[in-house]
Formats: C-alpha cells, structure tokens, sequence
C-alpha cells in the first residue's frame, strides 16, 4: 500500500542524513511522520542490507562472499582486511574510520573479487590492491551512499 512505498525513500533520505545509519530515533520519527507503526518501518528497514542499524564507520567496505567471488579468493580478502583492520566482519575499527562486512553477489561477477565502497565497485581485488586502497581511503574517504 501507498504508505509503506513511501518507507524506502524516507528510509534513504533518513540514513543519509544521519550519519549512514538508522537509529530507533530515526525508526520513530520515520513512523510518526508516514503514519505507521515503529515496528512496520523496523521490519523494513532490516529486510534490506543497504540500511545499517547500527552506526557504520566512514568508510563502509562491503566484500562480495558469493559463489563466483569465493571461487577467486573473496573470502582470502577478507580475511585479509579483517587482519589488517584489527576487525571481523560487521565490526568497526576503533577510530570509527571502517567498517567490513561480506555481502551478496553485487552483480559484477566478471570482474571478481570485488567489494562496494560507497557507489563505486573496486574489482579484481588483490592483497596489495587492498593496502593501497585502505591507504587512500583513510586520506581521503570516498562519499557515503
Ligand atoms: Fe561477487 Fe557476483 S559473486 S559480484
């Protein structure tokens, strides 16, 4: 119906307006102002992966773990940045800089192992690819969704 169609826009708009996440708060006032119960826009919102419920880092690093990645050494990446970033996967490293986490297959398949930064893909991951892009990051990080 019209109401909960009108969740996932309010939903992005809210996440980007609060730090990249969406905070009971943020559930609350999303509720009051479509006009559904909390509980409605909770359910939404944890149904879909692009909405984080609990803060994120700045750099919010999201390693595709599906078959055809895997079979390239998606998981050997991740392990990678899990060692290298003192984190495992869904954490954030103490200075709120990153945050890792492993996600379904984001379509790029062919150009395996990759992850998602912010709107752009980085493929053909490497552990060096790796050092330089998490050196770059921290320099300058790229822009939240
Ligand atoms: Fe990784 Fe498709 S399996 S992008």
């Amino acid at each position: 119906e019209r109401r909960a169609s009108a969740l996932l826009p309010a939903l992005d708009l809210a996440q980007r307006q609060n730090d990249n996440w969406i905070s009971k708060e943020v559930v609350e006032t999303i509720a009051a102002t479509i006009g559904v119960p909390p509980i409605r826009v909770f359910e939404v919102a944890s149904f879909y992966t692009m909405y984080n419920l609990k803060p994120v880092g700045k750099v919010l690093l999201e390693v595709c773990r599906t078959g055809p990645c895997c079979t390239v050494g998606a998981e050997r990446i991740l392990q990678y940045i899990e060692r290298k970033l003192g984190i495992t996967v869904g954490q954030t490293t103490p200075d709120g800089m990153f945050t890792v986490r492993g996600v379904e297959c984001l379509g790029a398949c062919g150009y395996a192992p990759m992850m998602q930064v912010g709107e752009k893909y980085y493929e053909f991951l490497t552990e060096s690819k790796i050092d330089q892009l998490i050196e770059e990051f921290r320099q300058n990080p790229p822009e939240t969704r």
